[in-house]
């Protein structure tokens, strides 16, 4: 064998191994720097864990209890060094946040066949287990090979959100704690819990106990897809979380880094609110009630001084009950004006406040509840209409109505945040044959089209791109009644939302994605999701 062929010889089985290795590199979301090595390291139940720091014993913590649950043991930890055979956790030796614009969530992995090294702060070690526990098979009992390699990573969005809509049907805590358990494993960091509007209102307010005993039921639900005249199904809904279990699910969700933001809608969608306390409507002798069908009502709160007292002193509640969201949502989407055009008071108050028409009043609304929200040290998101009659100062808009809002809010300096239906809303149909989906939503959002994703408008130049927190699946769920039901609309379109808000776009490639997705489908399996089983690519 001449040299030189010798020498392509060994390059190519280098390669080959190589490539074997990063095929059995199924990380989702996709990491943003991964390096393939020859080799790999074996951890067995003699495998030891070295952390020096408190911090870096609590990481140890978070591993072990992972194993412990899901395969029934754990590893000694150790602050002395070893020689063999160690995963050890430690501070950053390198820049692990680059790109991302932010600190302490990168982490660097080094896998080699004698050890492996976990670096980050804390959240970035979080970050990092949830690669490494992606890197084991999903079964074994003695030991387990992790390809050797280096990962360094960190987010592209400091933003990255699952919405879930619990008014429509309530969802127990459980499940709510298995949703953010799921998005924890995908480096989601943002839990929108909406948690009132028409249909239910589903939290726990002490100062004002009809808005769960009266605004948390209803008798029944229209039967089926959406028809203008309503059929009822006979079945009565109810539920609502109590203090004590918002507080234990804010908990369970700080220990994963993950923000809950709480959604208190106004003024619109409002009508389970108004059932229980009609005197903050604008109507008088009018029928408020719970509602029992889908669409937008025109029953909305109005702009006395009564009704803001009342939902200072919700909001102040709800504020207590969620300590690390920085952000309170207030909603502000699809107002009816109907009442307010009609009511003798909405009317004195435009010329009083020499407000010119009702999207203005929309306006002074919210600029009312955003400067009562601010003085308590919290920020304020609605939905993309709190642009219409002038956008409250300080607000995070959600762009939910395409990318326009998003455009017109980023120029402007204000934070903004994807939700856009086209690609972001996961109660539009995922399988491809209409007549063999759930009855819902008539649009069809596939998983590849959730893939393709560009949370960052074309338009936006640098300066404006800053404003673009991230972004964030919607999961509302008129037509999901159980968590089975949620979880087949959700996943695994959730898992290509992860990929587009936390990898780089040059990093994303759907076939990729889909190559990697068979791996966590299975993983998905072992945790009784049940989602929706994707088409093969090209369908
Ligand atoms: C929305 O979908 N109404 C925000």
């Amino acid at each position: 064998m001449n040299r030189v062929f010798a020498i392509i010889a060994v390059s190519l089985s280098f390669a080959s191994l190589c490539f074997t290795q990063t095929n059995v590199i199924n990380i989702i979301p996709k990491p943003m720097n991964l390096m393939s090595k020859v080799g790999s390291f074996t951890m067995s139940r003699q495998t030891t864990i070295v952390a020096r720091t408190a911090r870096d014993r609590r990481s140890a913590v978070e591993l072990n209890s992972w194993l412990r649950a899901n395969h029934g043991f754990t590893l000694k930890v150790t602050g002395r060094p070893q020689n063999k055979n160690y995963i050890e956790f430690a501070s950053p030796t390198q820049a692990l946040d680059h790109g991302s614009g932010f600190t302490g969530v990168g982490y660097g992995m080094f896998v080699s066949p004698n050890h492996i090294r976990i670096e980050g702060y804390e959240r970035g070690h979080l970050y990092a287990i949830q690669s490494f526990v992606q890197l084991l098979p999903l079964e074994f009992k003695e030991w387990a090979e992790i390809p050797a390699g280096s990962i360094v990573d960190s987010p592209r969005f400091p933003y990255r959100g699952m919405h879930l809509d619990v008014a429509r049907h309530f969802q127990p805590v459980e499940f709510i704690k298995k949703f953010i358990d799921l998005m924890s494993q995908y480096k989601f960091n943002y839990f929108h819990w909406h948690l009132t509007d028409d249909q239910g209102w589903r939290i726990e307010i002490k100062k004002y106990p009809r808005l769960t005993e009266v605004g948390s039921k209803r008798p029944e639900t229209h039967l089926g897809a959406y028809t203008t005249t309503f059929k009822g199904d006979g079945i009565p809904v109810e539920g609502f979380y109590t203090q004590e279990q918002v507080k234990d699910v804010v908990a369970y969700a700080k220990a994963r880094y993950i923000a809950v933001v709480p959604e208190i809608e106004m003024p619109g969608h409002a009508s389970a609110a108004l059932a229980a306390y009609p005197e903050f409507g604008c109507k008088e002798n009018y029928n408020y009630k719970v509602q029992m069908t889908w669409g937008i009502f025109p029953e909305v709160f109005c702009p006395t001084d009564a009704t803001f007292k009342f939902l200072e002193d919700v909001l102040d509640e709800t504020i207590k009950l969620f300590p690390d969201s920085p952000y309170i949502h207030i909603g502000g989407d699809e107002v009816l004006k109907i009442h307010w055009k009609e009511s003798a008071f909405v009317q004195e108050l435009m010329k009083r406040e020499k407000l010119k028409d009702e999207h203005e009043v929309q306006s002074y609304f919210i600029r009312r509840m955003e400067r009562f929200v601010n003085s308590r040290g919290k920020k304020i998101i609605g939905w993309d209409e709190i642009l219409e009659g002038g956008v409250a100062p300080n607000a995070t808009i959600m762009s939910w109505r395409g990318n326009k809002g998003a455009i017109e809010a980023a120029k402007s300096k204000h934070d903004v945040i994807m939700t856009p239906t086209d690609y972001s809303y996961f109660d539009y149909r995922q399988g491809i044959d209409a007549a063999k989906e759930p009855v819902g939503q008539s649009a069809f959002l596939p998983l590849e089209k959730v893939y393709s994703f560009d949370p960052m408008p074309k338009e936006l130049n640098e300066t404006e791109a800053k404003y673009i927190l991230g972004g964030q699946g919607n999961v509302w769920i008129e037509y999901m009644k159980t968590p089975a039901a949620v979880e087949y609309m959700v996943f695994p379109r959730m898992l290509a939302m992860a990929e587009v808000l936390w990898s780089q776009p040059e990093n994303k490639d759907y076939a990729d994605f889909r190559r990697r997705l068979a791996s966590h489908l299975v993983r998905l399996d072992k945790q009784d999701v049940k989602y929706h089983n994707p088409e093969p690519i090209g369908q």
